[in-house]
């Protein structure tokens, strides 16, 4: 199965819209496998965003990254990328289709609530990058056999 990295990033805690984007993601039937609060420093946001770093917005998203706890996530599920990058929704929310997380609750391309991963590697390198083994989790979701088909589950 898939994994993706999930940040809620400062608006979304500042904005109390941690609870909304957790809720869509289970109510999608993904699999929550990690979840912590964080205060990122300059040294993981340029590993996050090193494809960024050199790019003329990135100073302002490390500093507003840095500007309150964010909340890590790790969620799995078949072809997981894809449907959390729908479920997201475009970079900027403007753009971004109604229904959508930014489409609905957001407005400002640096102020977009939520970082997903965007390919099978970088959702494996991301998680990797937040989370230790440790503290990630393999469980039996119960309600699997009502989401899946078996080969999807494999
Ligand atoms: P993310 O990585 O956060 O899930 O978002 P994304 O793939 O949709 O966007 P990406 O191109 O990876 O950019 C990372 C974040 O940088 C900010 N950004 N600002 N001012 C700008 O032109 C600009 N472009 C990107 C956004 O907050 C975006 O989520
Ligand atoms: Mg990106």
């Amino acid at each position: 199965m898939e994994r993706t990295l999930i940040i809620a990033k400062p608006d979304a805690v500042q904005r109390g819209l941690v609870g909304e984007i957790i809720g869509r993601l289970e109510r999608k039937g993904l699999k929550l496998i990690g979840m912590k609060l964080a205060a990122l420093d300059k040294t993981i946001l340029r590993a996050h965003y090193a494809e960024h770093v050199e790019k003329g917005f990135y100073a302002g998203l490390e500093d507003f990254m840095k500007s309150s706890p964010v909340v890590l996530m790790a969620w799995e599920g078949f072809e997981c990328i894809d449907s959390v990058r729908t479920i997201v929704g475009a970079t900027n929310p403007r753009m971004a289709a109604p229904g959508s997380i930014r489409g609905d609750l957001a407005i400002g391309v640096g102020r977009n609530l939520i970082h997903a991963s965007d390919a099978k590697e970088s959702g494996e390198r991301e998680v990797a990058l937040f989370f230790a083994e440790a503290e990630l989790f393999d469980y039996d979701k119960s309600e699997y056999m009502h989401l899946y088909e078996d080969f999807e589950r494999s």
